[in-house]
Order: C-alpha cells, then sequence, then structure tokens
C-alpha cells in the first residue's frame, strides 16, 4: 500500500491528500521507511540539488515579553540570566559571518520591545553598508508596517514559525498570540515579497499525526520558502518540564514528507534534532534537508539563550562549528552552497511575474 503511495510522491507529491500524507507519516516498517527516506532524497536531488546552505543564526536578545509554555526563554522563567548584544557586537559577529563565507545572517530574538522599529532600521542600514550578507529575521511578531520598514531597510528573509497548526492547541501554548495571528503575519510577509521560513514543533503533548499532516498542508498553502521542523525538548523551567520529548523518527518523517509535498523548499536540520541525535544533521540531510543553521552568537551569551538544555555546540567557536559541517557535510557526499542560497521558489515566482 505505502510502496504504490511512495511512488507517487515522485511525481505527484505536491497533490497528496491530507489522508496521504497521514498514511506516509504512520509508516512505521523499517522497508517503508527505507523507501520514504529515498524517495525524499531523490526528490530533494531533483528539486534543490546537492547544495547544503549554511545559514549563520545570530541570538541577539533573550529577552522575550512571551510565555510560550514550551519556550525557556518565556518570561517567567525568572531564573535565567537575561542578555541583550549591542549593535557593535551584532555587526562584530555578522562580520565574522561574511569572513567565513557564510552568505547569509538570522537576526534571531524574544519579542524584545527594546528593538524598535527605528533600532532595528538603524542596524539594517549598518549590516547591509559594511558587507553582502542576505538577512533574514526572526523576532516574533511584528505589526504589517514595521515588516515593510524592514524589507525597504534591507532585510531579505523572515521566519516565524506557526508552531503547530491545530488552533486549539495553538491556544493552549501561546498564550500571546492566535494561529489566525501567526497565519496572517505569514501572508504579509509573502506579500510584501519577503522570503519565508515557517515551521512547527513535533511532539508537543496532545499534537496527533493529523495535526503533523496539517502543518505540512499549511506550509503548502502558505507556499512558504522555507520550512523547519524541531522536536519539542521539554525545558524543566517551564509549565511542560515533566513532558516527554517529541520523536526524532517523526521529525525525520516530517522532513522526508515535507519534501515530497513541498518540493522546491529550503528544510534546515534544526539544532533541536542534532540536541537528541548526534548524527541528526547527516540523517536529515539524507531525508530529505539541505539547510543547517551554524551558531554565530558569541560566547558566553550562546548558552544563555536557552530555550531548551543542552543545545549542541555550546562552547565551540563558530570557525570550529564551520570545519565541523564541511566535513560532515563531506561525509554524505555533498557540498555546501556557495553563496546567498536564494530561494528557489522565491526566483521561480519572479520568472513567472
Ligand atoms: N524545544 C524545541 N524547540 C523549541 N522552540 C522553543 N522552545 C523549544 C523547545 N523547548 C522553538 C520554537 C521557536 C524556535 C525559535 O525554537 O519552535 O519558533
Ligand atoms: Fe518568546 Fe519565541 Fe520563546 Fe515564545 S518561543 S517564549 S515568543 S522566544
Ligand atoms: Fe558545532 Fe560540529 S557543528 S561542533
Amino acid at each position: 500500500m505505502s510502496k504504490s503511495l511512495i511512488e507517487r510522491t515522485q511525481y505527484a507529491g505536491a497533490d497528496l491528500s491530507l489522508s496521504e500524507i497521514c498514511e506516509l507519516l504512520s509508516i512505521t516498517s523499517d522497508i517503508d521507511l527505507d523507501l520514504l527516506w529515498q524517495a525524499a532524497d531523490h526528490v530533494r536531488r531533483q528539486e534543490v540539488g546537492e547544495d547544503i546552505w549554511l545559514r549563520g543564526l545570530l541570538e541577539f536578545s533573550n529577552i522575550c515579553t512571551c510565555n510560550c509554555l514550551y519556550c525557556g526563554l518565556r518570561r517567567d522563567n525568572t531564573g535565567l540570566p537575561r542578555y541583550r548584544l549591542t549593535e557593535e557586537q551584532i555587526l562584530e559577529a555578522v562580520h565574522r559571518l561574511s569572513r567565513l563565507g557564510i552568505g547569509t545572517v538570522v537576526l534571531q530574538s524574544g519579542e524584545d520591545p527594546y528593538f524598535t522599529e527605528e533600532r532595528l532600521i538603524a542596524l539594517l542600514h549598518a549590516i547591509r553598508n559594511t558587507c553582502d550578507i542576505a538577512i533574514t529575521l526572526s523576532i516574533g511578531y511584528r505589526p504589517k508596517s514595521e515588516l515593510a520598514a524592514f524589507k525597504r531597510a534591507g532585510a531579505h528573509r523572515f521566519l516565524i514559525r506557526h508552531e503547530i497548526a491545530n488552533p486549539d492547541l495553538y491556544r493552549v501554548f501561546h498564550p500571546d498570540s492566535t494561529l489566525a495571528d501567526r497565519v496572517e503575519q505569514l501572508k504579509d510577509l509573502r506579500a510584501l515579497g519577503y522570503e519565508v521560513g515557517s515551521g512547527c514543533l513535533v511532539g508537543l503533548p496532545g499534537q496527533t499525526v493529523a495535526d503533523l499532516a496539517d502543518d505540512i498542508a499549511l506550509a503548502r498553502e502558505l507556499e512558504v520558502d522555507m520550512f523547519g521542523v524541531g522536536p519539542f525538548i521539554p525545558h524543566p523551567d517551564t509549565p511542560l518540564g515533566e513532558a516527554t520529548p517529541g520523536s526524532t523518527l517523526m521529525t525525520y518523517k516530517m522532513i522526508a514528507v515535507a519534501r515530497l509535498v513541498l518540493r522546491d523548499v529550503h528544510i534546515p536540520v534544526t539544532t533541536a534534532l542534532s540536541t537528541l541525535e548526534e548524527d541528526g544533521r547527516e540523517k536529515g540531510w539524507m531525508r530529505g534537508a539541505n539547510i543547517v543553521m551554524p551558531n554565530a552568537t558569541p560566547a558566553p551569551y550562546r548558552a544563555q539563550y536557552e530555550l531548551y538544555k543542552n543545545k549542541r555546540c555550546i562552547d565551540d567557536t563558530l570557525e570550529h562549528c564551520r570545519g565541523c559541517l564541511g566535513r560532515r557535510v563531506k561525509s554524505v557526499g555533498r557540498v555546501i552552497g556557495q553563496g546567498r542560497g536564494t530561494s528557489l521558489k522565491l526566483l521561480r515566482r519572479e520568472v513567472l511575474v
């Protein structure tokens, strides 16, 4: 049954129904799993080629006014030392990425009101005036007028996961926002010309396989340029501290099925996945993924961006991680992409208009 379905994904994956997506996510036998990984790897090669792109993750503030139930940065976690990098520190880290030939910086933070529209615009100008690098913002909710201003100031991409496509569960885990608002922001970003990244968590308490199928279907509907999937890792100082972690096998299945359905999208192996499994990056790349996000946050702040505990590479320098990733990429027979790694979906959209 699954074999013929998997064969169909090779040419008609984008049209899979919700129940077919569920069926693929429910595969358990080793034989069918192997077929799924092979199908995802084939479609990955055909749609996005052999490049693995590096996106330098710069976590510039761990201050957050939100209280998401699963996250170690939530405002009620008073035990966590908070930090905010200065503009000089941010610029220094961006230039370090650029010197290493890494073509993208992802500026990520909690929802930190200190970084007003004005301050972020000044920062974007400072980066654009001093180096040639693609800029992704990952700063949570912002009104549409600010998103437009950031785009004008030189931001290229925006990352905001929809986290969980089930609106009732979304409400349980996110006291400060609604799924409808998230989806609207994702649509606004797209309309403003950003390359848009969304994604979801795997294994939140109560989440079903049908919910995960909805996550992929929502990403298809939104035509996202990037889709990131990571396992939920319980943080002891949150209300979900005692919960069971998300399954790495289900995370790989989400990566593979997302590749079959979303085709030429960028799919990262997430830090959360590589935290739970030492060879998570290699497996992810062989099962549909084509991106990795080395950590560009300077010591000692890296450890304090504590979404969950025991994050990978906490004590390694960016230069060390760059070398390590080069070897890992080579070990799976692939190459590190040179340049910015602009979304193929975006390039195709622009050809069409
Ligand atoms: N486990 C895994 N991922 C997490 N995130 C936040 N907290 C956790 C956790 N405990 C993810 C969210 C967010 C991204 C920056 O980190 O999905 O979008
Ligand atoms: Fe803040 Fe993001 Fe963590 Fe939610 S997931 S508490 S918005 S940093
Ligand atoms: Fe950081 Fe391997 S990627 S040490």
